[in-house]
């Protein structure tokens, strides 16, 4: 199969981690990213909650991880003691500055990773204690601050930091995953290509959606946070499927803010996973999802798929 120093290190039969994504990442997908040789992640995103991540932890076998945001895990008082409780081999936390989560990682034995999207916060990371940072294209999906591609990030946090370096963002077919392993990354932390896959908590709807989708269909927003009044930092928007409230809005955040129609129209969108005006979070790779494959032969092709790239070149 394939592996790098970083997976079997971690004891992993491939080099994959799905991307911890609220909402679509929960138990089921976490397992069958584990049972195909990968770390599989458990995400908990913006309206997480200890029951909510109770409800997942009831589906997950084998080993997994756990990854939180920030400014929620801080709301939601005892989020990170239960994640902590449930013994993940990974915790991973995003979208903060305050590091006192990674002493109680260590203590409890677990090992720590964290999104940085430039060389600086790389280091700032390591400083902290983190173990594995997350090297976050601006190509990604979902929440993040859009500051380098993929390609160049990974090369200034290589050059930055000596832990082990996992890449985000486009990470989506064997060609994209066997870029950052030659490149140096420990694997790759993939999302929106698991996203598509039916263990995922992802709606019919919104997988038809996103395996239809180009990879010149994606828009970065903060449209839907502004809307449904979340407590996103304005440096994180979020690269989502274009569609008519992306459109309408954007540009006109401070109009919608004061808009309680435009939140009641969201709420009910989201409801009927109507995709005209709910949010279906796609990085750019979203153009390489052609069909609705399971985890494990999504991973299976990636892996077989990279390995064959990369030893083009070995002889
Ligand atoms: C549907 C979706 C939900 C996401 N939710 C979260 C989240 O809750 N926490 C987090 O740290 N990152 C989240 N992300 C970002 C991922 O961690 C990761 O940066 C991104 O998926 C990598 O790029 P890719 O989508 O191109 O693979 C989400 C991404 C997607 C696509």
């Amino acid at each position: 199969m394939l592996s790098t120093p970083w997976s079997r290190g971690f004891g992993l039969q491939v080099p994959i981690v799905n991307a911890p994504m609220g909402g679509v990442a929960g138990g089921r997908l976490a397992a069958a990213v584990t049972a195909a040789g990968g770390l599989g992640m458990i995400g908990m995103g913006s309206t997480a909650t200890r029951a909510s991540l109770a409800e997942q932890l009831r589906q997950v076998a084998g080993r997994f991880g756990i990854g939180l945001v920030d400014w929620v895990m801080r709301r939601e008082v005892g989020l990170l003691e239960d994640a902590l409780a449930a013994e993940p081999v990974l915790l991973s936390v995003s979208f903060g500055t305050d590091w006192s989560w990674v002493v109680k990682a260590r203590d409890a034995g677990i090992a720590t990773a964290t999104q940085v999207y430039d060389g600086a916060g790389a280091r700032r990371a390591v400083d902290a204690g983190v173990d594995i940072v997350v090297a976050r294209g601006a190509e990604g999906g979902g929440h993040g601050e859009v500051r380098l591609g993929t390609l160049p990030l990974l090369d200034a946090v290589l050059e930055a930091v000596s832990v082990p370096v996992l890449a985000g963002g486009g990470v989506a077919s064997a060609r994209s995953l066997a870029a950052v392993l030659a490149a140096g990354a420990g694997g790759a932390w993939v999302g929106t290509r698991l996203a598509a896959c039916p263990e995922a908590l992802t709606g019919e709807s919104t997988r038809r959606a996103l395996i239809a989708a180009r990879g010149t269909e994606t828009r970065v927003t903060r449209v839907f946070d502004v809307a449904a009044g979340l407590a996103w930092p304005r440096r994180y928007p979020s690269r989502v499927l274009s569609n008519d409230f992306v459109e309408r809005w954007t540009e006109r955040e401070n109009e919608l803010a004061a808009d309680p129609a435009a939140r009641r129209e969201l709420t009910a969108a989201i409801a009927a996973e109507d995709l005209r005006v709910a949010p279906v979070d796609a990085g750019q790779g979203v153009g390489m999802i052609g069909d609705d494959a399971s985890a494990g032969e999504v991973i299976a092709n990636m892996c077989s798929g990279a390995r064959s790239l990369l030893t083009r070149w070995g002889a």
